[in-house]
């Protein structure tokens, strides 16, 4: 029988991609095509005085946009509808949109909007954290918090009184550039039958959709969205194409040509979306024989200028921020502030990298203050089945910490080479010019929506049998690098018993497919997956149901396998001769369904507790290090990463995705370093915005150890977040255990090292 799950099968869009072949929305020519360009707020937060069109500019060669050329909302259609398409009365951020402008050439685009000059009435802008919960300046509601949770498990207070040691720590994080090779691009295009079709680089197609019928006023008859080839993602083209899309469309609308903007990177850089930068404190109450008896946690991000996906991205951050440890007594407060910098959104791993940097940096701390290594510690204190995570959630099955830790320890030597680099570093002999270390981190990523989220969603998926026996999946989810293209037709080929050859994606446009929710939150795999499981169920219904009649067998004999029909052991016909005979009498065959959460999980919003998701990925680091003790410079020599994805689909796929977001992971570690001055970001060129190279690349292992969820097709869950949540935390580990110099805000620059480390193995917040 043929089995296509578990295999390292070609991807479907693998050959195109390697010879050249595909069109991004920058190759894709489209006829009669004009070019977009924005005028944007060069001031963080102000009134906007007056709008001034040059006279001596020649205004009738191109189309303008200000806010009064929406028809519908000026608002993008998120959780929250804050954010202005197009600026009004006021200025939230440097590079908000305030006028749109549209020429047959790009240079002339360009010169229009230089001879578009806003006059503004500056206020009082609020730049970061600090600034906003001090209210420098009142910008969102009568506190600037533009949301906030609290979880509560068991007595916090009387824990920490049980405890022998207290441990204190803070951690922070900075801004963190998606940094897709493929900036961010969309046109829009009449159609003949007067409507609008919005094509590029998008993640979730319904999102844009949403708003582009709310800003016109239109149901989707009027408007279609198309996904094209995506150069990477990686969150950052979740939210950002609601606001491109509803660009082009309305210059599309006001110019009556077709309209294309592709950012250059500059401009991709100054106004897309980022992580969120946080500062996260703990307070640990631990006993003398490592049992840990309290945590007290508050995470506090930097939320922007708009709400925009705020809310889910700090509940996910709050949910993660006690990490995979048993603790009986839990209180952890969050809170996301306005602030007058761009928007931060979606970013691989949605809020919970923040939190595990300071959760795996502080695990080190706490372990070493009663004399555990870092190993010792987390197999003492991490979650097995049975345990409660700190929303009370109980962990039934496919949980992997434990094993996910043994695994990446013993495949690294962990604890031997741990113990050997602290006794050099305790010997203070400086005998050579670079020193090792190593580090460790345990972590998970809930998969899917948070709470409730994937209940509310309704989320469709399905497939059509096409002639010669082709079978088509129509989702709305999409491919950005991630491999959905390709784990989706392996799961459906086992489900269906035809090959994965037969089997391929419709590109998704929202006119053809369902809505099958947003390619986010590390659900596709799991969620699509179980979708296809379904359909096949009554696809190969319809098609037995069919054999039965023209071949008088009972149905109960007939499957099938290895593309045939069988009757028992014997093949009575090719799947391709069944589908074509199938499709001449009956005209179509497509089946839809719908995802269902799996039984038994509850999720209370309003108290952030109960089944925070239907499963947890697993995962553990170890990061192995060279620091030069002379120019702090930093090299992870190796990674070592143990992972649970369940089941992994496609192995090769898997290796993949823990690499590349682990290699993210360093470079917000110790690389990327985004410096604003008075809102604008600073390094906006990837020549002064530093992104890991080959050059920086660590050799890794990557072990896949599979524990199935009984609930996920074949036991697969979702792992595109998970790796991004782990790699930071391991090297700062290792460079601690290298030099004795512990960095509690990242990046963990050569220029931080170099201060803290005057005086040596001084932790900055020991
Ligand atoms: Mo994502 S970071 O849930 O696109």
């Amino acid at each position: 029988m043929f089995s296509c799950v578990g295999k390292n099968v070609p991807r479907k869009d693998g050959a195109a991609k390697v010879i050249g072949e595909v069109q991004y929305i920058d190759d894709i020519k489209i006829l009669d095509c004009w070019y977009g360009a924005v005028v944007r707020s060069e001031i963080p937060y102000g009134k906007i005085k007056n709008i001034k069109y040059d006279p001596s500019f020649d205004w009738q060669k191109v189309a303008t946009c200000d806010w009064r050329d929406i028809p519908g909302k000026n608002a993008t259609i998120f959780l929250s509808e804050d954010q202005r398409i197009l600026a009004q009365d006021i200025v939230m951020h440097v590079g908000e949109a305030i006028v749109l402008v549209a020429a047959p050439t790009k240079e002339l685009a360009q010169d229009a909007k230089r001879h578009v000059k806003i006059e503004y009435d500056e206020l009082q802008p609020v730049l970061n954290i600090e600034e906003s919960k001090k209210l420098k300046s009142v910008i969102a509601g009568e506190d600037n918090i533009l949301v906030k949770y609290l979880i509560e498990k068991g007595d916090a207070k009387k824990g920490l009184l049980s405890a022998d040691h207290i441990i204190e720590g803070e951690y922070r994080t900075g801004f963190h550039e998606h940094a897709y090779i493929e900036t961010q691009g969309m046109a829009a295009i009449h159609r003949a039958d007067g409507g609008l079709t919005v094509m590029g680089s998008m993640q979730c197609p319904f999102y844009v959709l949403k708003t582009l019928k709310s800003i016109f006023n239109v149901d989707e008859t009027k408007v279609n969205v198309v996904q094209t080839t995506m150069g990477g993602a990686f969150g950052g083209k979740e939210d950002y194409p609601s606001l491109l899309g509803t660009y082009v469309a309305l210059l599309a609308k006001k110019s009556g040509h077709a309209v294309k903007i592709v950012y250059s990177r500059d401009e991709d850089i100054l106004v897309t979306t980022k992580r969120h930068p946080s500062i996260v404190t703990h307070k640990t109450g631990v006993k003398k024989d490592g049992t840990i008896t309290a945590m007290e946690i508050d995470v506090a991000f930097d939320g922007g200028a708009y709400s925009t996906m705020s809310p889910v991205v700090l509940s996910r951050g709050l949910i993660h921020s006690s990490g995979p440890y048993r603790c009986d007594n839990v209180i952890a407060r969050a809170a996301c502030y306005a602030t007058n910098n761009v928007p931060t959104g979606a970013y691989r791993g949605f809020g919970a990298p923040q939190v595990f940097f300071a959760l795996e940096s502080h695990i080190d701390k706490v372990a070493e203050k009663i004399g555990m290594n870092p190993y010792e510690f987390r197999l003492k204190n991490c979650v097995r089945i049975g345990d409660t995570l700190s929303t009370t959630q109980l962990l039934k099955e496919s949980v992997a910490a434990e094993r996910c830790l043994k695994e990446a320890a013993s495949e690294s030597s962990f604890e031997k080479k741990w113990k050997s680099y602290e006794k050099i570093k305790a010997s203070g002999a400086k005998t050579a010019r670079t020193k090792k270390g190593i580090g460790l981190s345990l972590y998970m990523h809930g998969g899917a929506f948070t709470g409730s989220g994937e209940a509310i969603m309704k989320t469709e998926a399905g497939l059509r049998l096409d002639a010669g026996g082709k079978v088509s999946v129509l989702m709305g989810c999409t491919d950005m690098g991630q491999g959905a293209t390709t784990v989706i037709p392996q799961i459906a080929a086992d489900a269906l018993g035809i090959s994965y050859e037969r089997i391929s994606c419709v590109s998704p446009d929202t006119d053809i497919v369902p809505d099958s929710g947003p390619t986010v939150a590390s659900r596709v795999t799991m969620v699509i997956g179980s979708v296809m499981e379904k359909c096949a169920i009554g696809f190969k219904d319809k098609l037995l149901n069919f054999a039965v009649a023209k071949f008088s067998i009972k149905k109960g004999e007939l499957k099938i396998s290895d593309d045939a029909i069988f009757s028992g052991n014997k093949k009575i016909a090719d799947f391709s001769s069944i589908a074509d005979e199938y499709l001449k009498a009956n005209g179509e065959l497509k089946i839809i369904e719908r995802y269902h959460l799996p039984p038994g999980i509850n999720w209370d919003a309003t108290t952030h507790r109960g089944d925070a998701y239907p499963a947890y990925s697993w995962a553990a680091d170890v990061a192995e290090v060279t620091v030069d003790v002379d120019t702090f410079e930093v090299s992870v020599d190796k990674m070592t990463i143990a992972v649970d994805p369940g089941k992994a689909v496609n192995p090769i796929l898997v290796e993949g995705q823990m690499e590349g977001g682990t290699l993210q992971a360093l470079g917000w570690g110790i690389l990327e370093n985004a410096v604003y001055d008075k809102g604008r970001p600073v390094n906006t060129k990837f020549q002064n915005y530093i992104i890991p190279t080959v050059m920086d690349t660590p050799e890794w292992k990557t072990i896949i150890a599979e524990e199935p969820l009984s609930t996920a097709p074949q036991g697969a869950k979702g792992i595109g977040e998970l790796p991004l949540n782990g790699g930071a935390p391991a090297i700062a580990n290792a460079i601690y255990n290298a030099i004795g110099v512990r960095i509690n805000d990242l990046p963990i620059t050569p220029e931080k090292l170099f201060e803290a480390g005057k005086n040596e193995t001084n932790d900055q917040h020991k």
